[in-house]
């Protein structure tokens, strides 16, 4: 689906055409609930009408109104005028969106309402960002699947270049999500580890970044223990994706991106429970976020070289499984006791943590669909934040804050590291207990970055995979992470604070 995107400083007077003659057949209009309220509504809305609705213009909610020759009107609630953010302007865009879903060419008159205060440029990016997801759909694998009917998008609003770049910029956003929501889709059964590699060779050429595949037999020879003891399980081969991009000009630094990418997790022979494995071909969203980050690189042109570390496995109870007991040989040399195949994710991102480290970047973000501890703590919409330098984590917590996508810390407590100790190996995979497994599973993981390496860690079991449509957000995979990344090496610098631990 591609959505042109134009900017136009305003509609003609019955709003059903833009200045440049471009047929609009629904236009969303800002409410803010204070005036709302006060009785100071938008021409072309009927507040009286709205209010019969039960509509009180909260924030991410809408109101279809008819309006002149059949076309749509929708009003969009932006809450009160002090509490908007640009995260208020992506939901009223994606409400936009899901509300006119069946016309074609939509407009949004938002722009010159936006506070004081507020960056214009910021928000001109959410509103594309906000269409683009508000309608995505993962329809693949339908017989018949409800056609996907917006064709364009006419931002209305004074604006420059700035503007109009940041709407651009909001397009190759948008676009990276959904790349990201279709794999987290995907069936496990068809995306594959090769299939998942496949594809990111043709991003690679498609969207101008550069990307290595290792096969077994590569894999064997890097000795990534942890790869290969999670894949013994499988009929399917594993493989490891390393992905690098350079910018135009000159780079700030480089930053390493590592994602978790279990193609479906069954637990291995400690096998999940049914309900328990409902979901699991979404255990890969972290090389997801990762691989839709890269495809965003070259337009988005953020001033750092970007590495990324993809290690791609099922994880599966077959015949040769990795027993209970068994101890795997990680690329570093460390020894691992596994006792309990299911905490997997720990095994494959401790072979990427590694050879992340050996490129020696300047910092390591990695995103995993690691634990479900991690949504008991902080639930289904809100990712675990740990690592080892307050600069880095905060840098993290700021990019992930500023684009609406929730994350919240997590201590990794020095102390906890004993209770992985193992009686025959340097280190186990589980503490055999239930408490603080969040936790558990990072300070698993910090053994594996290189030291002095600032690492920062995003337990995204929650947030990757949606149990209901919310927002921008869709019911499934959500594509979570992908903006925080980019704005996170858009506006990367490089940490002060001295590396804990
Ligand atoms: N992929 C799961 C974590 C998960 C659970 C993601 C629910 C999304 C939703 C991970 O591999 C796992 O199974 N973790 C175990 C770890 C435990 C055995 C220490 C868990 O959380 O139960
Ligand atoms: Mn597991
Ligand atoms: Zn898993």
């Amino acid at each position: 689906m591609s959505i042109a995107i134009e900017l136009t400083r305003a509609l003609a007077a019955d709003a059903t055409s833009d200045r440049e003659g471009r047929v609009v057949d629904a236009v969303g209009i800002g409410v803010f609930a204070d005036r709302f309220e006060a009785g100071d509504v938008a021409e072309g809305l009927d507040r009286d009408f709205l209010r019969s609705q039960g509509f009180s213009a909260k924030p991410g909610t809408s109101c279809v109104v008819p309006g002149p020759d059949g076309q749509v009107v929708v009003a969009l609630g932006l809450g009160t005028e002090a509490d908007a953010t640009v995260t208020t302007y992506r939901k009223a865009a994606a409400a936009l969106a899901r509300a006119a879903y069946r016309q074609t060419h939509l407009a949004v008159d938002v722009l010159d309402t936006v506070p004081e205060g507020l960056d214009r440029p910021a928000v001109a990016q959410a509103l594309a960002e906000g269409v683009l997801l508000g309608a995505y759909r993962y329809t693949a694998l339908k017989s018949d699947p409800e056609r996907n009917h917006i064709e364009s998008l006419t931002v209305v609003g004074k604006g420059g270049k700035r503007v109009l770049a940041a709407l651009e910029r909001g397009r190759s956003v948008g676009e990276a999500v959904r790349v990201a929501r279709d794999l987290v889709n995907q069936p496990g059964g068809t995306l594959t580890p090769t299939a998942f590699a496949t594809r990111a060779e043709d991003l690679a050429d498609l969207k101008g970044f550069e990307v290595e595949v290792l096969d077994p037999a590569a894999i064997e020879e890097q000795e990534l223990g942890g790869l290969l003891g999670v894949n013994r399980g499988s009929t399917e081969e594993p493989r490891f994706v390393k992905l690098s991009w350079e910018p135009g000009g000159t780079a700030r630094g480089t930053v390493a991106l590592v994602g978790k990418g279990i193609t479906f997790d069954s637990g291995g022979l400690s096998l999940k429970p049914s309900d328990s494995m409902i979901g699991m071909k979404a255990d890969m969203a972290g090389a997801a976020a990762v691989l839709a980050t890269f495809s965003a690189l070259d337009a988005v042109q953020p001033p750092v070289r970007v590495l990324g570390y993809l290690p791609l496995t099922d994880n599966m109870p077959g015949g040769d499984a990795t027993r209970v007991g068994d101890v795997l040989r990680i690329r570093n040399g460390t020894t691992v006791e596994v006792l309990n195949t299911d905490a997997e994710g720990r095994l494959v991102l401790a072979d990427a943590l590694v050879l992340a480290s050996e490129d020696e970047p300047d910092a390591i973000v990695d995103l995993a669909t690691l634990t479900g501890a991690c949504m008991v703590a902080l639930g289904t919409k809100i990712a675990g934040l740990m690592g080892n330098h307050d600069g880095l984590v905060d840098q993290v917590r700021q990019a992930a804050d500023a684009e609406g996508e929730p994350v919240w810390p997590l201590p990794l407590p020095a102390e906890m590291r004993k209770q992985l100790d193992s009686e025959v190996a340097d280190i186990k995979n589980i503490s055999g207990n239930r408490w603080g497994g969040a936790s558990v599973a990072g300070v698993f993981l910090q053994e594996f970055v290189g030291s002095g390496i600032p690492w920062a860690h995003l337990d995204i079991a929650g947030p990757a995979d949606a149990p209901d449509d919310d927002g921008e957000t869709r019911k499934g995979g959500t594509g979570f992470g992908v903006r925080t990344l980019l704005h996170l090496l858009s506006n990367y610098r490089k940490p002060a604070a001295p590396t804990k631990g």
